[in-house]
């Protein structure tokens, strides 16, 4: 793929804040961005780096009406020797390819994609933060930018690339979060798009976290959208539990969302030779492992916040209190050993680590 790349002036760019302790998630962007068009017939086009600024969009672009829409999340992370690493891109942008299946998009070739993120996070390397727990956090997104109402496949679209330094997405950090259980709202069923990561299930999520942050809970606990009997996914995450020697988390049966972490966790388990498990895991047997001392530790796992301990689930009014509310053993040694990887400080046996600079 040709990238053309015009550097912002020096005049015109911003400066990265000096203190990454203040850093936060997606406040801050950088001083460039990665642009390209499609439309049927030449396909995508006149792919560029430019200056960061706003784009312009018909109002009649399709994605302002029908949300046809999807994206991505990974980061950016210094490694040993200042170079610059990715954690598992292709992982990401075949699963973009999958969302743009599902949305009637046009797909993308990964490498075309690595190609054009490496172009992005060299223009701005400058803003890769580089203390423990920071990174520059990269956004790909491709939108419907014909103008038209008919609701159909739009023809034209854009391929947009952000990035931006972030430091923890939980202003708390690693505190246990206070989840409830959601039971009535649902984030996602089977056959919809729960699988796909498009704006449209971030959208339908925002009601149930609202009224839970009314509440005084950070988070939702999302159950299956049939009986609400079933765990799918926490917030924006996935969900692992461990119970007595089990790690489980819920099987990708077409509501949740494949997550690379999720993935990550998987591999890294099975290779260490625990007894991992995909299985459907009920809310009764959450309630009944807590309350019989056999559940040890609940997490949510994610590109952004990459484990985030939970410290007790509210359910029908009971509260229940999970490993003395604090980060546990399990989750503690997946965190140090995805991070590990990603900062270069632990070998990295499965390939997952891609340089760019
Ligand atoms: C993640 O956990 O990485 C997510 O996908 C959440 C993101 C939408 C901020």
């Amino acid at each position: 793929m040709d990238i053309s790349v015009h550097l912002a002036a020096e005049s015109q760019r911003k400066r990265r804040p000096a203190d990454d302790s203040s850093l936060g998630f997606g406040k801050i962007f950088s001083d460039h961005m990665f642009l390209m068009e499609y439309s049927n017939g030449p396909g995508w086009h006149n792919a560029r780096v430019v200056p960061y600024g706003p784009l312009s969009l018909d109002p009649a672009a399709m994605v302002l009406h029908y949300g046809q829409e999807i994206f991505e999340g990974l980061k950016a992370y210094r490694g040993a020797g200042e170079s610059i690493c990715l954690f598992r891109p292709r992982m990401n942008f075949e699963r973009l390819n999958r969302s743009a299946a599902r949305l009637c998009m046009p797909e993308i070739p990964p490498d075309d994609q690595i190609e054009a993120v490496s172009a992005l996070v060299r223009a701005d390397r400058d803003w890769i933060p580089s203390s423990r727990g920071t990174s520059l956090y990269i956004r790909p997104v491709v939108m419907a930018t014909e103008p038209a109402l008919g609701v159909r496949p739009a023809a034209e679209y854009l391929y947009f690339i952000i990035a931006g330094p972030v430091g923890n997405y939980y202003s708390r950090g690693f505190d246990p979060v206070r989840i409830l259980v959601e039971q009535r709202f649902v984030r996602a069923a089977r056959g919809g798009v729960g699988e796909a990561k498009t704006g449209g299930n971030y959208a339908a999520s925002l009601l149930a976290a609202k009224k839970a942050k009314e509440k005084g809970y950070d988070q939702v606990l999302w159950l299956d959208a049939g009986r609400l009997e079933y765990v799918e996914e926490v917030g924006t995450m996935n969900i692992f539990f461990v119970m007595d020697d089990e790690l489980v988390t819920p099987p990708l049966t077409g509501s949740i969302l494949p997550g690379v972490t999720r993935d990550s966790v998987l591999r890294l388990a099975r290779e260490w030779g625990w007894k991992v498990s995909e299985r459907p895991i009920g809310i009764e047997e959450v309630r009944k492992a807590a309350a019989d001392g056999s559940m040890r530790e609940v997490f949510g796992t994610g590109t952004a916040a990459v484990i985030s301990p939970v410290g007790s689930l509210s359910y029908k009014g009971e509260e229940i209190t999970i490993g003395g509310g604090r980060m546990g053993e399990v989750a503690g040694k997946l965190y140090a050993e995805i991070t590990g990887i990603q900062y270069g400080e632990v070998p990295d046996r499965y390939g997952w680590v891609h340089k760019v600079a």
